[in-house]
């Protein structure tokens, strides 16, 4: 259904593609009635995000009703696609200097983010001591949002490798939740440590993407990846449907930048969160 040879790299301080009418307007039309058409959703969250996440029987009676999301997620959830986006990053952005110092061995097609409330305790056991050696499967959801849908500036979860997002409407700007891609103030790729929230006063924005029907947004998940959606206000009912996934590892990313590896680090907590609410540092590995 998307072919990652037509997408087009996007002027930004990290690997960014686009597609504009990446998936036809009639496609994106079908896609949104079975997002309507969904009979109950896995989650709400981000003041107003509804999912149908991989890994939930949900998911399952979902993909059966829906003809046109099931076809896409074959698409994503499959080894010659996930090698069809490395290779297409890789080729691209040779000179960005980003790469995961442990290649994936495995595809595994069934496997997925674990969607339940863990402590940072629950989280380091689920993530494991050895980074290396890692498999990589697809996570993906099936999304609509509702008024007040906001994400603050972050980077995703320690795991991800390559995110993408599918727009299946219009957003006109005034209605707001575009997405923003950002950089630190101080831009440099060898630093110490690299936040997962960083403050708002501390980025300045690259780059907002207004939602269009049928456009994709490919990024690659370094530790200086930092995004966001500004509010989302809901105007005469128009809610906002897309599609969120990407390609993460069963262990933690070790990035690496040029000859320098930065490992992640999560902070301890004792609140039982998602993977995606915990907050983690990225760590220069101290070369000694
Ligand atoms: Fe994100």
């Amino acid at each position: 259904m998307i072919n990652v040879n037509k997408l087009k790299k996007v002027k930004s301080n990290f690997p960014v593609m686009v597609g504009k009418g990446a998936i036809s307007k009639k496609d994106c039309e079908k896609l949104i009635d079975e997002i309507r058409n969904a009979k109950s959703f896995d989650d709400l969250i981000q003041g107003g995000r509804n999912r149908i996440n991989k890994g939930s029987s949900n998911f399952k009676n979902y993909l059966k009703k829906s003809k046109l999301s099931n076809k896409l997620y074959k698409q994503f959830n499959s080894q010659s696609f996930y090698k069809k986006v490395e290779n297409r990053f890789k080729k691209t952005f040779k000179d960005y200097g980003w790469s995961n110092a442990y290649l994936p061995s495995k595809f595994l097609r069934e496997k997925f983010t674990n969607k339940k409330l863990m402590n940072s305790k629950e989280l380091m056991k689920m993530l494991g001591k050895t980074y290396k050696n890692p498999n990589v499967n697809l996570d993906i959801d099936f999304s609509v949002s509702r008024g007040g849908y906001r994400l603050r500036p972050h980077r995703d979860d320690v795991t991800r490798l390559y995110n993408f997002l599918i727009y299946l409407n219009d957003i006109p700007k005034k209605n707001g939740g575009a997405l923003s891609i950002f950089k630190k103030k101080t831009d440099m790729k060898y630093r110490k440590s690299f936040k997962r929230f960083p403050g708002i006063s501390e980025l300045a924005k690259v780059k907002e993407f207004t939602p269009s029907k049928g456009s994709v947004i490919f990024f690659q998940s370094t530790p200086n990846s930092y995004h966001g959606v500004s509010l989302f206000r809901e105007i005469k009912g128009k809610k906002r449907f897309f599609i969120y996934g990407s390609y993460a590892l069963s262990k933690p990313v070790v990035w690496r930048y040029k000859n320098v590896s930065y490992l992640p680090k999560i902070k301890k907590t004792n609140k039982r969160m998602l993977t995606s609410s915990h907050d983690s540092d990225y760590l220069m590995r101290e070369v000694g």
